[in-house]
């Protein structure tokens, strides 16, 4: 099987891109479309990085996975879509989140709260196919309500929930995000086997270059949110301590409104 991260610098987004050498069927995890807030236009020339090499390789895009909607950049969903085919799957808990945002961001008189801009709906334990690989959904809610992880044999591409061990773990504090839920995802991720590969969803370094795959023992040695002893009580009270000082992230409105649309 082949991995291959790209990092979105703008954003601080990395899209995690896996293969099946046999089959040739490939998934994209969280990809990116370029957006400036000044003008308001986006273009695809980050993505189109990840639609050249898939070109190239020959391979076949199966799955377009977003592990939740985002709020701080636009899902580059459509563009590889309607450039390679594929199917675009999102977590259930979409369906909640459409309708916690339905009437307070400008979505439009025929926007249905369904799920139904996206082609599949996930839920915990459902698994996807990329050729002789299987793709495992594992519900992973705290930062969001539509949240997941996917597991990859020995990988896990865990959304915002852990971070790079020195930057923590993802804010719950947007609606319907929930710390004791968060608690619970990152323990769940910590119960598995310590040499599991962790992509992160993003990685915003200062003083190091990007990291996009660490480790469980990685996490539980040195996260500082989470590493052993991981205490709910304390977690729970640092976090929420932690999101009463975060500013909005500066994209929430417009990639709200993109995200839980799909990138229609
Ligand atoms: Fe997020």
């Amino acid at each position: 099987m082949i991995h291959q991260s790209f990092h979105h610098s703008a954003t601080g987004t990395w899209t995690h891109v896996f293969a099946c050498e046999k089959t040739q069927h490939c998934i994209v995890i969280d990809s990116v479309l370029d957006y400036d807030a000044k003008t308001e236009q986006t273009s695809s020339e980050s993505v189109d990085q990840i639609i050249s090499l898939i070109n190239d390789k020959e391979w076949q895009l199966k799955y377009i996975l977003e592990t939740h909607a985002h709020a701080d950049h636009l899902t580059a969903a459509q563009v590889l879509k309607s450039n390679l085919g594929g199917e675009v799957c999102i977590g259930l808990g979409i369906i909640k989140v459409q309708e916690t945002f339905k009437d307070r961001l400008p979505l439009g008189e025929n926007f249905n709260a369904d799920g139904s801009d996206f082609d599949l709906l996930l839920s915990n334990g459902d698994v996807l196919l990329m050729g002789q690989h299987a793709i495992e959904v594992m519900v992973t809610p705290g930062h969001t309500s539509d949240s997941l992880t996917y597991l990859i044999e020995d990988f896990a591409v865990i959304g915002d929930t852990l971070f790079h061990p020195d930057s923590g773990s993802a804010r719950c504090d947007f609606p319907g995000g929930d710390a004791a839920e968060l608690y619970h995802s990152i323990s769940r991720i910590l119960s598995l086997p310590d040499e599991t590969k962790l992509c992160l969803a993003h990685d915003y370094p200062e003083n190091r270059d990007a990291v996009s795959v660490v480790t469980v023992s990685d996490q539980k040695t040195g996260n500082i949110h989470c590493k052993t002893p991981f205490d709910a009580q304390r977690y729970i009270e640092t976090r929420t301590m932690r999101d009463a000082q975060l500013a909005p992230p500066c994209l929430i409105e417009p990639a709200l409104i993109h995200n839980i649309q799909a990138g229609h």
